[in-house]
């Protein structure tokens, strides 16, 4: 049995997370503002607004086999309509608070064997796409931070990230508000559908786990299709 930190595990890609990792025996530690749906024995929330200046509240754990940092941002808009103010925010729950989270938990990883972080950025980062500077921006930093941590943890610390296209969430409920625009989303990727909690959250049941014990500092693009091919 091993024990996993989920941030943001309350809802969306975080939560099926935590349900694979229940199903597969381990303990899990969920992080977010909001506690976790799931009744399970081997499952602890503890209440952090990743947004907050202070962390006073985290738990003492003696061993993390594995982080995932899951809150994140879409905030997609015209470049005469960006504010400094939303590449900060942006900034802050994407990559500062992917920082804290990882710089908190590193002293337990570092003595824990075949530890494993997982982060998140977006298919945004490898295809241009209109309107997402801001959250582009911030999922870039993401990408030079999980590779940058990668060189830096080995061999102790894997450390990996995924890159999604559109996955039914909360998050992504204002781009999938209503048939048509599922219809059109789904119509665009290469394999006819937009992506589910499961699709995302395999794969960082993957990354975090042994079955994952060669691979460190890739973008995992876990997408339809959308980042590599035409069809
Ligand atoms: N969904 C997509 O289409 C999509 C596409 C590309 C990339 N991604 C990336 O994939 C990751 C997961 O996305 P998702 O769709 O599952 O997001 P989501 O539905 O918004 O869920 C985010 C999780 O993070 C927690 N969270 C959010 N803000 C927080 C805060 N300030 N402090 C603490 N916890 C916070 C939420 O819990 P509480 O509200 O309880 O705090 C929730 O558990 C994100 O990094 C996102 O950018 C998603």
């Amino acid at each position: 049995m091993k024990t996993y930190v989920v941030f943001g595990g309350s809802r969306g890609i975080g939560s099926s997370l935590v349900s694979v990792l229940l199903r597969d025996g381990h303990n899990v530690v969920n992080i977010s503002r909001k506690e976790s749906d799931e009744n399970h024995a081997n499952l602890s929330n503890f209440s952090l607004d990743v947004l907050d200046k202070d962390w006073n509240s985290l738990p003492d754990l003696t061993e993390i086999h594995g982080l995932a940092y899951c809150p994140g941002s879409i905030d997609l808009k015209p470049l005469r309509r960006v504010k400094v103010e939303d590449m900060e925010e942006a900034m802050g729950i994407n990559l500062y608070g992917a920082l804290k989270a990882i710089q908190w938990a590193y002293p337990v990883m570092r003595k824990t064997p075949n530890a494993s972080v997982v982060l998140f950025s977006t298919v945004a980062v490898s295809q241009g796409m209109p309107f997402h500077s801001v959250v582009a921006s911030a999922k870039g930093a993401v990408e030079g931070f999980t590779k940058s941590l990668a060189a830096e943890f080995a061999p102790k610390i894997r450390v990996n990230c995924i890159a999604p296209s559109l996955t039914d969430t909360e998050l992504a409920g204002d781009l999938l508000r209503d048939d048509k625009r599922r219809e059109a989303s789904a119509e665009r990727h290469p394999l006819k559908r937009i992506g589910q909690r499961e699709d995302i959250a395999h794969a960082a049941q993957y990354l975090l786990g042994e079955e994952s014990s060669w691979v460190t500092g890739q973008v995992l693009h876990v997408d339809g299709g959308m980042s590599s091919i035409r069809v």
